[in-house]
């Protein structure tokens, strides 16, 4: 039985066949109508989403299976102190896979421990997001082709980013990749990955605080939000909010076949102005998440 906590829990293969499967399931979608009658998805979600547990239930209900679940820790029984062990090892008597969100970093994993059905990370705390980071992939196979020889800037909450942390990982696994890291002092990437990237040799990074400096190199920008809910101090969080605001002209000097990214929810990070430019495909990612999810819920029941 396999679980997905980190995007480093695919190989660079598995990650190619869930990209292929992705594109032959937009190509021919009655073939995968069927796919999973029978089979039932648990979403499990203690921190508010709309994309991705929409997206997951989506992706099973196209498959042919069911959804139960709750998206709201209140409605639970984690309400009554619960702890999420018991609640996997319950939920397993009813779900034939589960797709967990949780605030605290780690807790999908400890819920892979007690599952007896496998369990999907759908974003930990400030960790981890790695179905995200597969619908990224599957924009950037789409959009660029490769995943390998691009540049790619990383712009905001550097620190708390779970989408750029799981991003990033993924990315160290293919050649001649460029990262640059733009974000204030107080949100930089945390020191643990930039240890790990400083150890590789096929990929290589720069830290700068200004967007307009790193434009003109970039192949893909993937935004990301300033996250309330990740400080403890609220006048910090004010202040960093509109650190980054991506507006058409600041697109002058970017190539004409940049790749704009950005995991949603946006709040002030990318000016709707901006929606209309041919660059943007931030609203494609969200189409690609269910596709990608489709063939994740499929490989992890282990259905051809
Ligand atoms: N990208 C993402 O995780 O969005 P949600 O928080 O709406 O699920």
């Amino acid at each position: 039985m396999r679980s997905l906590i980190s995007i480093l829990d695919l190989s660079v293969e598995e990650i190619d066949q869930l990209v292929n499967t992705g594109l032959d399931i937009i190509e021919n979608p009655a073939k995968y109508a069927h796919k999973c009658e029978g089979k039932k998805l648990a979403t499990l979600f203690f921190e508010p989403s709309t994309r991705t547990r929409l997206s997951f239930e989506a992706a099973m209900y196209e498959l042919g299976g069911h959804v139960i679940g709750f998206s709201d820790a209140g409605s639970s029984s984690a309400s009554k102190g619960e702890s999420v062990s018991d609640t996997v090892r319950v939920v397993s008597n009813y779900a034939d896979i589960i797709a967990m969100r949780h605030p605290k970093e780690g807790a999908p994993l400890v819920a892979s421990m007690k599952s007896t059905v496998p369990i999907i990370n759908a974003g930990d705390g400030g960790h981890n997001h790695p179905t995200q980071t597969l619908a990224d992939l599957l924009t950037i196979r789409r959009e660029k082709g490769t995943f390998g020889n691009i540049t790619v800037g990383f712009c905001g909450d550097l620190k708390f980013g779970r989408t750029v942390h799981s991003l990033i990982d993924a990315l160290t696994r293919y050649k001649g990749v460029k990262i640059v890291l733009i974000s204030p002092d107080e949100l930089k990437l945390p020191g643990y990955m930039k240890d790990a990237l400083d150890k590789m040799d096929n990929i290589t990074y720069v830290e700068t605080t200004s967007l307009e400096n790193a434009m003109p190199e970039l192949d893909i920008l993937y935004m990301t939000r300033v996250q309330k809910e990740r400080f403890f101090n609220e006048a910090d969080y004010i202040r960093l909010k509109d650190s980054y605001i991506l507006t058409p002209d600041k697109l002058e000097n970017a190539k004409s076949d940049m790749c704009i990214l950005h995991p949603l929810p946006r709040v002030n990070e990318i000016s709707v102005a901006v929606d209309d430019d041919p660059r943007a495909c931030y609203f494609k990612q969200v189409f690609n998440g269910k596709i990608i999810r489709m063939a994740l819920i499929m490989k992890l029941l282990g259905i051809e």
